[in-house]
């Protein structure tokens, strides 16, 4: 039964075959895993395990933090800093990145995370999860800011890890999306979903509508058209979802298609966005694309954004491509004047409320 079977080290030393430091790389990943199935545990125990609930500290970006952001935090540092195989990591819940102890060898590698994802679903058992992106050190020496704020692009490996029903790791060493799944008793991964494929076409989105009056034209245009269902532009009824952990909606889309818009909106003018460039857009950019989706700010590709901070937010568009086209195409329209005047379906001729006259 177990025979046959690919765990994640060895699809990754196969995947990653070849110069030295692929093989680091491939350590690397296996060291995530470590800190994914800690945290795996952790989630799991619920109430039990005394690791629910705020710690009443606050992180850098304001938020609040819970007992199991830091300990998940904890965990990725110690998992992936004593071997050798990284210069520098940095994550959502550290100011700056982590200092590394001096009596750890440097390797090629940084490491940047979120390590809990979704964190506010925490204490209502809903899934969560951890994203990881990794770039590699394109020079000797201490990282300083600037080997941090690398495009997307310049990735080597990203993932993310989510903890549902089952614990499954996504991954992307630039060599398509491979998905495993938690074996618990056996404390492995086991690929379970090789070569995910976004399919291009979609009736699904996953938005918080809460937020509507505070989005762009070119959104409220794209999702009032899919609310207007078969009466409307689209001409056909779509569906929504909103889990508000983005590791969750985005393996849904990767299982079955469908689009996660986080959008630019002016509730707080100072945030470009909701989510973080470094460690959930990229990643989760790299993760989409190398299924076959696309990965947007509604106006450039998230992959090619040059990072200017490490918490920077940016507005997040990804999933099936000829959706994420459309909301792009959207943009430009808004942006060089040329769309018609953004109209409510409810008030079109075809509708409840229509007067026969076409807006
Ligand atoms: P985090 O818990 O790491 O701060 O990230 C939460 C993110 C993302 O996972 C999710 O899609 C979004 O925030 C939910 O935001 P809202 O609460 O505004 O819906
Ligand atoms: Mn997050
Ligand atoms: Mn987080």
């Amino acid at each position: 039964m177990l025979q046959g079977r690919t765990t994640v080290s060895k699809f990754l030393i196969e995947q990653l075959r070849g110069a030295d430091d692929q093989a680091d790389l491939a350590a690397l990943l296996v060291d995530v895993t470590a800190a994914v199935k800690a945290i795996a545990a952790m989630t799991a125990k619920g109430a039990l395990g005394g690791f629910l609930g705020s710690l009443g500290t606050e992180n850098v970006q304001g938020e609040t933090q819970k007992k199991l952001d830091v300990l998940s935090n904890e965990a990725m540092i110690q998992s992936c800093e004593w071997g050798g195989l990284v210069a520098g990591m940095a994550s959502e819940e550290l100011d700056e990145p982590y200092a590394l102890p001096e009596q750890f060898e440097r390797g090629a590698y940084l490491l940047v995370f979120d390590p809990l994802d979704g964190s506010s679903n925490i204490d209502v058992n809903v899934s969560v999860g951890t994203i990881f992106s990794v770039l590699r050190m394109t020079r000797l020496g201490e990282p300083q800011m600037a080997d941090y704020l690398r495009p997307g692009l310049e990735q080597v490996a990203a993932g993310y890890a989510i903890y549902g029903p089952a614990t499954m790791l996504v991954l992307t060493v630039g060599k398509g999306t491979h998905g495993f799944t938690l074996d618990r008793e056996i404390g492995n991964f086991i690929l379970t979903h090789p070569d995910l494929r976004i399919p291009e076409d979609t009736s699904e989105f996953a938005i918080n509508a809460s937020n509507e009056r505070f989005w762009e034209p070119p959104v409220q245009r794209y999702v009032a058209e899919c609310k207007a269902g078969k009466t409307g532009d689209r001409g056909r009824d779509f569906n929504t979802r909103w889990i508000a952990s983005m590791v969750a909606d985005v393996h849904r889309i990767l299982m079955r298609g469908g689009i996660f818009m986080y959008p630019r909106d002016t509730k707080d003018p100072a945030r470009p966005g909701r989510l973080r460039l470094l460690y959930e857009a990229n990643p989760i950019g790299m993760i989409i694309e190398q299924a076959g989706g696309a990965a947007s700010t509604g106006r450039q590709r998230i992959l090619e954004v040059q990072p200017e901070s490490l918490h920077q937010r940016v507005p997040v568009m990804l999933g099936s491509k000829n959706e994420i086209e459309r909301l792009e195409r959207y943009h430009r329209e808004y942006d060089s004047g040329l769309d018609k005047p953004f109209v409510s379906p409810l008030f079109k001729d075809r509708s409840l409320f229509g007067d026969g006259v076409r807006a």
